[in-house]
């Protein structure tokens, strides 16, 4: 059963005792309303080093105005009889006060650039500075050998990538593939948000990737994706692009066999979902 751990000073005297009996330590930065794609994020976890920390906290600085900040699902009892069953030593669940002391106004926030500003970035302003500010934060009290992000949430994970390069953060982050339910639509907390009606919609989604997938180019797939999901009821379309998953900009035309990232945004009944496909062509 994991410790609650509400306190840095509580968090940062555990972490002290593992570092003196030389144990490492991975890290599963959450908002918490864990599912089971938050479940193969703890058990890539909890076999990569020898303890596990899953921070849960839910970001104010990745909610622009307007967004599902206060609708945001929060549920740490029922998180907590989640990971009952699992490895993980410790659930450090902060509030506010705890992971921003010097206040919301006055926390210094890092920049993610340029890619930040792009896609995700572009329908929320500002999203992917929070999120950098919060990772970074989260890496300095934990302080992880190890941290595990999942690839459903790619552009995060490509600029989480990139800053842990940038500032040569002692630290290796490893991806977990997404995690889908039977009908191929890819967990996330927002899901529970979905009507039943939205989420026979939301189907569109894994269809337009699976679609794409057999496509014999970039072109060919966004066009196809976009095409399934621009036609589909229910269905707003934000962007369907696709990336070279090392620059994260549009291409993908790239040589034969070279991956290629199609990533879609759409909004079905209010709520935002996201999602993408490693794709190859030519082969
Ligand atoms: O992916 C998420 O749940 C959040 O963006 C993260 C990484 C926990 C930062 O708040």
């Amino acid at each position: 059963m994991p410790a609650i751990v509400h306190s840095l000073e509580e968090l940062q005297g555990i972490r002290e005792t593992w570092r003196s009996a030389g144990e490492s330590v991975a890290l599963v930065p959450t908002m918490g309303s864990l599912h089971e794609g938050h479940k193969a994020l703890v058990v890539e976890a909890t076999s990569q080093a020898d303890r596990c920390v899953v921070s849960i906290f839910v970001n104010p600085l990745q909610f622009g105005a307007g967004e599902d900040f206060d609708a945001y699902p929060r549920s740490l009892h029922a998180d907590e009889a989640f990971l009952a069953d699992t490895l993980v030593d410790v659930i450090f669940a902060p509030n506010v006060e705890v992971m921003y002391p010097e206040g919301l106004d006055a926390a210094p926030s890092l920049s993610a650039g340029r890619v930040g500003d792009t896609y995700e970035g572009t329908s929320r302003p500002g999203h992917f500075d929070g999120v950098l500010t919060v990772v970074k934060r989260l890496f300095d009290y934990v302080n992880p050998d190890v941290a595990v992000f999942g690839a459903k949430d790619a552009q995060q994970l490509f600029l989480v990538q990139q800053m842990v390069q940038d500032q040569n953060f002692p630290l290796r982050i490893v991806e977990v593939d997404t995690v889908r339910d039977s009908s191929g639509l890819a967990l996330s907390s927002r899901n529970a948000q979905l009507s039943e009606t939205s989420l026979a919609q939301a189907l569109e989604i894994p269809r337009a990737l699976e679609e794409a997938s057999h496509q014999p180019s970039a072109k060919d797939a966004r066009n196809r994706a976009r095409e399934i999901l621009e036609s589909a009821p229910g269905v707003g379309v934000d962007y369907v692009e696709v990336v070279d998953p090392d620059t994260f900009q549009p291409g993908g035309d790239t040589g034969v066999g070279e991956p290629a990232r199609l990533i879609v945004a759409v909004t079905i009944g209010g709520v935002r979902l996201i999602d993408n496909k490693l794709l190859h062509f030519g082969q």
